[in-house]
């Protein structure tokens, strides 16, 4: 069976989930019996041995909730080089995840079937993972549940904790006010915030969460909501973490292409023009 093992702690925290006695289709049912020893590893708190769970060193991505793993297989399939490790309590999904996976013949995958915040605070070694991905979080609406909602203080100072010098975390969400609550949360850690933002307006009859989910969908770029009246007309680049000028600087190069493929029409140049400040800043001449 799965990881699934591990909740009759004697007081159990506030947990971004809410375990469903999911529907196991017949093929899910058999994939979790046959296919967990393929890509499987049982919770257990203490922290891996990424080299000798993979069968190689490479850089580690972790996405934390991936669903029915469509989008968490894809990426290991198009990234040989790097080790995937996917987290989610959800068995059809997780069922799901490994029949995609053993069809596309992926070796860099493995799953953990338990709470993702309890993987990362037992099993993930320090300074150990490229990425952290979590996409399309539950939203949890309604205000007193905020606090069920995976992206806290306390999130923050874990992937802190554990992502690789260079390291980034990537969030998506579609909830405009769970964005607003993770620039929130980002904001108030002195580590994360930046005096720095830029903000993109979209002109009359151009839509900005189009170019959001474009950016998304082509480049694995998370964009910020406008905020309140503004949202739909303004999209926004945060700089947040170790976000460094390359990075800045290729970003607006991203949004620049989303922009164009968006038909959203544009004045040229924002790369310049950053370029330009940045050698400014740093004494490089004009
Ligand atoms: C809204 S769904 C999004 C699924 C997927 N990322 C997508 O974009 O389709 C959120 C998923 O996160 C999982 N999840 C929520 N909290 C979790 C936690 N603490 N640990 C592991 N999975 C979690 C849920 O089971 C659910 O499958």
């Amino acid at each position: 069976m799965t990881g699934n093992d591990n909740n009759s702690r004697p007081h159990r925290p506030i947990r971004s989930f809410v375990r469903r006695a999911g529907r196991l289709t017949a093929s899910q049912q058999r994939a979790l019996d046959e296919l967990w020893p393929e890509f499987g590893l049982n919770f257990s708190p203490k922290p891996l041995d990424f080299a000798r769970l993979f069968g190689r060193e490479a850089p580690v991505v972790l996405e934390i909730g991936f669903g029915n793993g469509d989008s968490l297989v894809a990426q290991a399939a198009a990234s040989p080089q790097t080790n995937f490790l996917g987290v989610e309590v959800h068995d059809p999904g997780i069922g799901h995840c490994m029949i995609k996976a053993h069809d596309a013949g992926i070796s860099n995958l493995r799953l953990i079937a338990h709470d993702a915040i309890e993987v990362l605070e037992e099993q993930i070694p320090e300074a150990s993972l490229q990425r952290i991905n979590l996409y399309f979080p539950d939203p949890w609406p309604k205000k007193r549940h905020h606090k069920r909602r995976i992206v806290q203080a306390s999130f923050l100072d874990l992937c802190e904790r554990l992502l690789a010098p260079g390291g980034a975390v990537h969030i998506a969400t579609d909830w405009a006010n769970y964005a607003e609550h993770i620039d929130e949360v980002f904001a108030a850690d002195a580590r994360e915030a930046s005096p720095a933002l830029t903000a993109v307006m979209t002109p009359e009859g151009h839509d900005a969460d189009h170019v959001r989910r474009v950016a998304l969908e082509r480049f694995d770029m998370s964009l910020g909501t406008g905020l309140g009246d503004l949202k739909g007309r303004l999209f926004r680049i945060g700089h947040l973490g170790d976000f460094n000028d390359l990075s800045l600087v290729g970003s607006l190069a991203g949004v620049e292409m989303a922009l164009d493929l968006a038909g959203v029409p544009h004045e040229r140049g924002g790369v310049e023009a950053a370029m330009h400040r940045l050698r400014q800043s740093t004494g490089g001449g004009t």
